[in-house]
C-alpha cells in the first residue's frame, strides 16, 4: 500500500530519539533497580484545588462539546495573563490548544510549508525537528555556543539565515540548556527577524521555572508584536502535563486563519480541562516556586558532588528541569556514556545527541527526582566515569575542552 511522505518524514523522529529511556524502562520493569532522569516530568503534583475544578467540573456537566478557539473562561483567563505583559491582548489574539507540542504542529502548518526554511537553535527540544518535518519545510540549525552560556547570539543567527527561511523558532527558557534569554539578546534577535523578515514562533514551557533574573519575550516587544507567536501551557507551570492544556497567543490575523486549522484538527477541546486551566491561570498557586526551589536546589547538589571530577564538567542551568554534564573530555561521545552509564551503573540520562549535534558531546540529566535518588546517581555517574581511565579518555579532548571553559 502507498503512504503518504509525511510518514516517511517523521519515521525516525518520533519515540526513536527515547529509545534509552524506554530501554530503561524496560529494565525497570524487569526489576533492575535504574535511575530515570530522562524526561522532563514534574515531580510534584498539581494542587488539589485544580483538581477538585476539573473533577467538579466534569461532575456539573461541562463534558460537552466545546467550541474550535477555546471556552470563554479559559480565553479570558489567558487575555488577562498576557494584558499584564501587553495591553492591547484580547482573547481574539488567542487559541487553546492541548499542549504546546498540538499548539506547535498547528502553528507550524500555519507559516510554512514544503519549500519553505524554519530556524532553530541547536541543541533543540527534541520534537522541533519532527513539527518542522510534518508541515514539509527544512531546518536550518542555528548553533547555541556553550562558551555563551547556550545564548543564541544574534549574528549567529544572521549567518544562518537563508531566503527561504520563514520562521525563528526559538524556546525561552530553553530545553535542554535552560538559556533564558534577556531582553537586549530578544531585541538584537528580533531586528535580525525584522530585516528577514520572519515570524518568530516562542516556545515558553518554562516560563514560570527561572531560578534567578527575569523573564523575557520577543511577545513583549513592541517592536516584534505583529511577528510573534506565543506557545505554552499548564504542563510545567502547574506541574500538569497529562491534562494536555495549553495554548497559542498572536496577531488577530493569524489566529483568525489558524482557528479553521485547529476546529479541522481538534474540534474543540475538553470543557472541564478548560476550567481547570482558567483557575490555574487566574489565582496564586505556589506549585512553580515549589518546583524552582527544588531543581535549582538539585542542580547545585550536581555540581557539588562532581567538583572533584575534572573530567566532567556539569553547566548550571538558569531555569528548567534539566541539567547538562560535558562528557566529552572523557573521549566518549554522549551517546556512548550513556548507553554504558545505563548497562553498567542503571542510570538512565538522556544522550546530548537526543537534542541536536551541538549536544552531542553532553548528557541530559533530569532534576526530577528526589534529592536521595539524584545522589546516589551522581555517585554511580562518578564511579562510571573513574573506571573509564582506559583509551576511552582523550587527553587532547581534554585539553580542547579547558581551552573552551577557560575562555
Ligand atoms: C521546550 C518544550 N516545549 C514543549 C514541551 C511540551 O509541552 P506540553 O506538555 O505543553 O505539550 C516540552 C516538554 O517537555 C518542552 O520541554
Amino acid at each position: 500500500m502507498r503512504y503518504a511522505s509525511i510518514t516517511d518524514r517523521l519515521a525516525h523522529l518520533g519515540s526513536g530519539k527515547w529509545s534509552l529511556h524506554l530501554k530503561a524502562r524496560e529494565m525497570a520493569a524487569n526489576g533492575i533497580d535504574v535511575i530515570e532522569l530522562t524526561i522532563g516530568e514534574p515531580d510534584i503534583l498539581p494542587d488539589t484545588a485544580l483538581l477538585d475544578e476539573a473533577s467538579h467540573a466534569m461532575r456539573s456537566g461541562r463534558t460537552r462539546y466545546s467550541n474550535g478557539r477555546g471556552e470563554p473562561g479559559v480565553l479570558a483567563a489567558l487575555a488577562g495573563k498576557y494584558r499584564q505583559r501587553r495591553q492591547d491582548v484580547t482573547e481574539r489574539n488567542i487559541l487553546c490548544f492541548p499542549g504546546t507540542q498540538t499548539a506547535l504542529f498547528a502553528v507550524m502548518l500555519g507559516l510554512v510549508e514544503t519549500g519553505d526554511a524554519v530556524l532553530v537553535c541547536d541543541p533543540l527540544y527534541a520534537t522541533y525537528e519532527g513539527v518542522i518535518a510534518a508541515s514539509g519545510a527544512s531546518m536550518v540549525p542555528v548553533p547555541l555556543r556553550p562558551e555563551k552560556g547556550f545564548h543564541l547570539q544574534a549574528e549567529d543567527l544572521e549567518k544562518a539565515v537563508t531566503r527561504n527561511c520563514r520562521v525563528l523558532l526559538l524556546n525561552t527558557p530553553h530545553n535542554p540548556t535552560g538559556a533564558t534569554l534577556t531582553r537586549d539578546e530578544i531585541a538584537a534577535i528580533g531586528e535580525v527577524c525584522r530585516r528577514h523578515d520572519l515570524w518568530i514562533v516562542c516556545d515558553e514551557v518554562y516560563e514560570e521555572l527561572i531560578f534567578d533574573g527575569a523573564f523575557a519575550s520577543p511577545f513583549d516587544d513592541p517592536a516584534l508584536e505583529e511577528r510573534t507567536i506565543v506557545v505554552s501551557s499548564i504542563s510545567k507551570s502547574h506541574a500538569a502535563p497529562g491534562f494536555r492544556s495549553g495554548w497559542a497567543v498572536g496577531p488577530e490575523e493569524f489566529c483568525t486563519r489558524l482557528l479553521a486549522v485547529s476546529e479541522t484538527m481538534l474540534f474543540g477541546g475538553q470543557p472541564f480541562i478548560a476550567d481547570m486551566t482558567a483557575k490555574a491561570l487566574s489565582e496564586d498557586f505556589d506549585t512553580a516556586a515549589r518546583m524552582r526551589e527544588r531543581y535549582r536546589g538539585r542542580a547545585q547538589l550536581i555540581i557539588e558532588r562532581l567538583a572533584g571530577q575534572n573530567l566532567l564538567h556539569p553547566m548550571m542551568p538558569e531555569a528548567g528541569m534539566f541539567l547538562l554534564i560535558d562528557v566529552s573530555a572523557m573521549g566518549l561521545d554522549g551517546a556512548s556514556f550513556a548507553d554504558r552509564l545505563l548497562a553498567e551503573k542503571h542510570v538512565a540520562v538522556m544522550p546530548g545527541a537526543s537534542f541536536g549535534e551541538q549536544a552531542a558531546g553532553f548528557i541530559r540529566l533530569s532534576l526530577t527526582v528526589d534529592d536521595g535518588q539524584l545522589a546516589d546517581a551522581v555517585e554511580r555517574i562518578s564511579a562510571f566515569s573513574k573506571g573509564l581511565d582506559g583509551p576511552e579518555r582523550d587527553p587532547a579532548r581534554v585539553l580542547e575542552h579547558d581551552l573552551l571553559t577557560t575562555t
